[in-house]
């Protein structure tokens, strides 16, 4: 026996440790994949040994197999509804092993609603914007936004998990700036399901125009003020017109009438006395 060849047989082990990982892939978990509702998902049927038998994708969906090679089979799945388990099955060396995709369905948002609750305010108003994103799910992916121009106004995420769709519905309560007639209003929808093995769906709705006026004047308070004005200026008229009218009196006879008669009798008095 040659002296390297205990270290030969080291070597060999070891590759052979170290390198069974490369081709054996059994205790890998499932792949989570997310399919929008309806749609169609390839999955790569990939066995974990280079000559694998039977290599199978089990599902009662729809499938066509698009490609294959030795070790893999690509398969397009239709039409898939609801969550579903697809199996991945081999028998590699004699030994059955699968590998398993769990499918999400999801609910992209398809269509973004905008609606303002008037088409034509004056400065100074309250008016409501209104965007509804319907039948959308997970709601917990998703972002609506508010935009006036490029200019965000309101940003709202959802708590909601329940996997069959809901209408998001975003309300803002504001009131009318004169800015608010030189910008468009839209509404973006984005779902993020990236950390959850999907993609990033992106919908805006058709721009909004809000015409906005100049404040109109309340006629009511207007006339009433005019009202009071005049009744004012009316009792200045009448109070000025009496004080004259006594001071052009008191200025012919010196004294008030009813005070001259008065001296008159005393001094008729004085002159005859009883
Ligand atoms: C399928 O996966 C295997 C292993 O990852 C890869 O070698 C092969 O190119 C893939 N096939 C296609 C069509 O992507
Ligand atoms: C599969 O496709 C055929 C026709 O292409 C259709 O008749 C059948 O209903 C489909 N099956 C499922 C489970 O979608
Ligand atoms: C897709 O699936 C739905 C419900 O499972 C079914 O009604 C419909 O016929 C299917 N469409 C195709 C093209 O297979
Ligand atoms: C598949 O995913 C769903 C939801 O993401 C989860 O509830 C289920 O436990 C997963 N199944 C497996 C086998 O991981
Ligand atoms: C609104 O959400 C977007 C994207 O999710 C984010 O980039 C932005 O900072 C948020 N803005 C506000 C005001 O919260
Ligand atoms: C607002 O949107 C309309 C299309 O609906 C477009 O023609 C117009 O240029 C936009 N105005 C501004 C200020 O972006």
């Amino acid at each position: 026996m040659s002296p390297f060849g205990g270290w030969g047989m080291l070597a060999a082990f070891l590759a052979m440790l170290c390198c069974r990982g490369s081709n054996e892939k059994v205790f890998e978990g499932p792949e989570h994949l997310m399919v929008g509702f309806g749609e169609f998902q390839v999955i790569n049927c990939t066995a974990s040994c280079t000559d694998p038998k039977k290599l199978v994708l089990e599902t009662h969906l729809n499938k066509t197999l698009l490609d294959s090679q030795a070790q893999w089979k690509l398969f397009q799945v239709y039409n898939i509804s609801k969550d579903e388990e697809l199996l991945c099955s081999f028998t590699c060396a004699g030994k059955q092993e699968m590998k398993v995709f769990n499918i999400t369905v999801f609910y992209p948002p398809k269509q973004v609603l905008l609606t303002l609750s008037h088409t034509s305010v004056a400065v100074g108003t309250l008016f409501t914007i209104e965007c509804r994103v319907p039948a959308v799910a997970p709601l917990e992916g998703l972002t609506v936004t508010l935009l006036r121009g490029t200019e965000i106004l309101h940003n709202q995420t959802f708590e909601e998990t329940a996997p069959f769709p809901h209408d998001a519905v975003v309300t803002h309560h504001t009131t009318a700036h004169r800015e608010d007639g030189h910008h468009n209003f839209s509404c973006e929808a984005q779902m993020d399901l990236r950390s959850r093995g999907g993609g990033l769906v992106h919908r805006v709705s058709d721009p909004q125009r809000l015409e906005v006026k100049e404040p109109e004047p309340n006629y009511q308070m207007v006339i009433m003020a005019i009202v009071i004005v005049l009744l004012l200026l009316f009792v200045t008229f009448v109070f000025l017109c009496f004080v004259f009218s006594e001071k052009w009196r008191r200025g012919r006879t010196g004294h008030y009438p009813v005070q001259a008669a008065w001296n008159r009798l005393r001094r008729s008095h004085r002159a005859q006395p009883l």
